[in-house]
């Protein structure tokens, strides 16, 4: 595969002093190999992309499973020192759907959907690098059709059903720069700029949703530090970390 190392690195370098991109053809995560480096103490900014990963990682411990050439699997580590974290995957989320299509919606908090369809996940880790705070920003985005749903807990989206003909090189032209401006203006403003943009694709705003702690209610949206609001039997509450789940609704009939 043909990577635009270069143009990226062009592009990011003057935002990012230091800044370094990678290409393997294969690692274990690309998450966990930035982590490992952060805990050695390295500290500057890189762009890690992975063909082939062989122990992918999910949010809660989940896998992340992608066959080599049909998905886009790579890390940003950077340092990053906003006042506030909270919202930061969401922002992710907003950068990354921006720039791929206006048809992806975001599942709070931090997946791409199309078509009631996951289409591509964001895990962010951090970790202390002497008195600084270091970010992984980890993103598998599905790019070819799986050859079956089958033994997949989501179904999955493929970003060439969005656009025919795009391959894993072409998607990471179009998401890092503008994911790398998003980090920087996030550490400067926390998440409230981006709720207006996350609020026009939030596919779980008005549907009935079921948090991981049992409670029901439906979704309102996410305040300006990037909560879900659930308005339940108890009144409206904020959600920070619940896994939430969309509770499936047959359309209505009139
Ligand atoms: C999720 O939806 O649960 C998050 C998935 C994140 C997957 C990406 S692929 C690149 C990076 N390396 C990993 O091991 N995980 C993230």
């Amino acid at each position: 595969m043909r990577w635009p190392a270069e143009a990226i690195w062009e592009a990011i370098a003057p935002l990012l002093p230091g800044f370094t991109v990678e290409i393997l053809p294969e690692i274990d995560s690309t998450n966990t190999e930035l982590m490992r480096r952060a805990r050695a103490g390295q500290a500057e900014p890189v762009l890690l992309v992975a063909e082939t990963q062989t122990a992918g990682r999910g949010r809660l411990g989940r896998g992340w499973h992608s066959a080599p050439g049909a998905s886009l699997t790579f890390s940003l580590g950077l340092p990053l020192a906003p006042a506030d974290w909270s919202g930061l995957s969401l922002a992710v989320g907003v950068s990354l759907a921006g720039s791929l299509h206006p048809a992806i919606g975001l599942k709070w908090p931090n997946d791409l959907w199309w078509e009631q369809r996951k289409l591509a996940g964001i895990l962010i880790e951090t970790a202390a690098i002497g008195s600084q705070r270091h970010a992984v920003i980890g993103i598998g985005v599905n790019i070819a059709p799986p050859p079956t749903q089958e033994g997949l807990a989501t179904p999955a989206a493929a970003l060439q059903e969005l656009l025919p003909g795009i391959d894993a090189p072409g998607a990471l032209l179009k998401i890092a720069e503008p994911l790398v401006r998003t980090l920087l203006a996030f550490e400067q403003t926390g998440f409230s700029p981006f709720a207006a943009r996350f609020q026009v694709r939030d596919v779980l705003e008005g549907r009935e949703v079921v948090l991981s702690d049992g409670q029901q209610g439906t979704a309102r949206g996410v305040d300006e530090t990037g909560a879900l609001l659930v308005h339940t039997a108890a009144g409206l509450q904020r959600v920070t970390s619940s896994e939430v789940s969309v509770r499936p609704r047959p359309p209505l009939k009139t």
